[in-house]
């Protein structure tokens, strides 16, 4: 095959959940003829007892040479003491950085099957399926001046500086408009361009980036805290959110509460395309590595799945196979399949099975 996957298991369940996939991934080679070379390595944790760094220039190389990363989780209680820059956290960083992942897709979609494991009213989030994408690798956690100060007074000063240039708004919400095409053609641009700078020049470079290449899509504009407020109001009003690295931060964890689990949700992190139109891409689920339950068998290994899926539609244009992968994950749960996390709410062994819900993991 002539495509490329670099596969990081990583730590805790990371490699507990990937286990899973790979059988998605065979099943896929067999009976659809869809193949990878996959190269394998160690990464956080696992790579700091390999390498002593928590990932290593090898892998990074790797990792921008591969036409898809597929990333697990990282981190655990047996490296929590190590100082900052060696944590295991550190390589995911790293490779978010060298790869200049800009483009965090994180989609919010409810399952028939699991609307009543929402926060929400079922009839509030009954077919959800939207999409925020958060700007990675630039604002406030990245802008200079940063740092933390005392002044002449003997007070204690923080600063972090919110910074944006217009490159980079426009790459992301080119990333927006380009995905609205292949879904509901709707585009909501959030900031605060009422009491920011950079949320006055995020407005306009996304208005005129839409003028010029993308007046077919819709466009609108929200201040991004009345859009907290719209998301848990009326979340259908949305398709394609598009926001700065801190709004998006928040917006995207508010919005995985609609849907139930941290075990469901994916994402998907994209760079800048080459010449040649590809781009380098980290999929790996929203959740970590869940220290509480690995060993244990009981992981619920969807949104690795899901991860997958991603890659599958947005690294090698297999929108179909990416339609059966999440097909698939449908159908588990309408058959009633629950791991452990989506067994909440009270339910315990006895009443999820009078309901005709089957537990799985040991
Ligand atoms: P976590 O996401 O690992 O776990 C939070 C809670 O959700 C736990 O109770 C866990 O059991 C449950 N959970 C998470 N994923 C699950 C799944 N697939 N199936 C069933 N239950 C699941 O977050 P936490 O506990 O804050 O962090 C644990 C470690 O993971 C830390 O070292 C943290 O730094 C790291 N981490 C790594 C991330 C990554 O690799 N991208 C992201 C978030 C945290
Ligand atoms: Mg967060």
């Amino acid at each position: 095959s002539n495509r490329t996957l670099l596969v990081l298991p990583g730590d805790g369940i990371g490699p507990e959940v990937m286990n899973e996939v790979r059988k998605v991934i065979a099943w896929m080679g067999k009976k659809r003829a869809v193949g990878f070379d996959i190269k394998e390595d160690a990464v956080g944790g696992a790579a700091l007892d390999k390498h002593g760094l928590p990932v290593s220039d090898d892998t990074v190389k790797a990792a921008l040479e591969a036409d898809a990363v597929l990333f697990g989780s990282v981190g655990g209680p047996k490296w929590d003491t190590l100082p900052f820059e060696k944590k295991p956290e550190r390589g995911l960083l790293r490779l978010r950085k060298e790869m200049d992942l800009f483009a965090n897709l994180r989609p919010a979609k409810v399952f028939d099957a699991l609307v009543d494991a929402s926060t929400l009213k079922p009839e509030i989030v009954k077919g959800l399926d939207i999409m925020i994408i958060r700007e990675l690798t630039s604002g406030v956690y990245f802008g200079e001046p940063r740092g933390i100060k005392t002044l002449p007074n003997g007070e204690r000063e923080g600063v972090d500086t919110q910074r944006y240039t217009s490159g980079e708004i426009r790459r992301v919400c080119a990333v927006a408009f380009e995905l609205a095409r292949k879904r509901q053609n709707k585009v909501c641009s959030a900031e605060k361009a009422n009491v920011m700078h950079t949320g006055v020049l995020w407005r306009d470079e996304a208005t005129k980036l839409h003028k010029e290449s993308y007046g077919d899509v819709q466009l609108s504009h929200m201040y991004a805290d009345a859009l907290a407020m719209q998301l848990l109001r009326w979340p259908h009003q949305f398709d394609v959110i598009v926001t700065d690295n801190l709004f998006g931060d928040i917006l995207s964890d508010e919005a995985s509460m609609l849907t139930g689990s941290l075990g469901m949700l994916p994402s998907a992190s994209l760079g800048a395309p080459d010449a040649t139109g590809r781009r380098k891409a980290l999929y790996e689920p929203i959740h970590g590595s869940a220290p509480d339950i690995a060993g244990k068998g009981i992981a619920n290994p969807l949104a690795e799945t899901m991860s997958y899926a991603m890659m599958l539609r947005y690294s090698f244009d297999l929108s179909s196979e990416a339609d059966l992968v999440e097909r698939a994950v449908e159908n588990v749960l309408a058959a009633g399949y629950r791991t452990a996390d989506l067994l909440t709410g009270g339910l315990d062994d006895k009443a999820a099975a009078a309901k005709g819900l089957k537990k799985v993991g040991t």
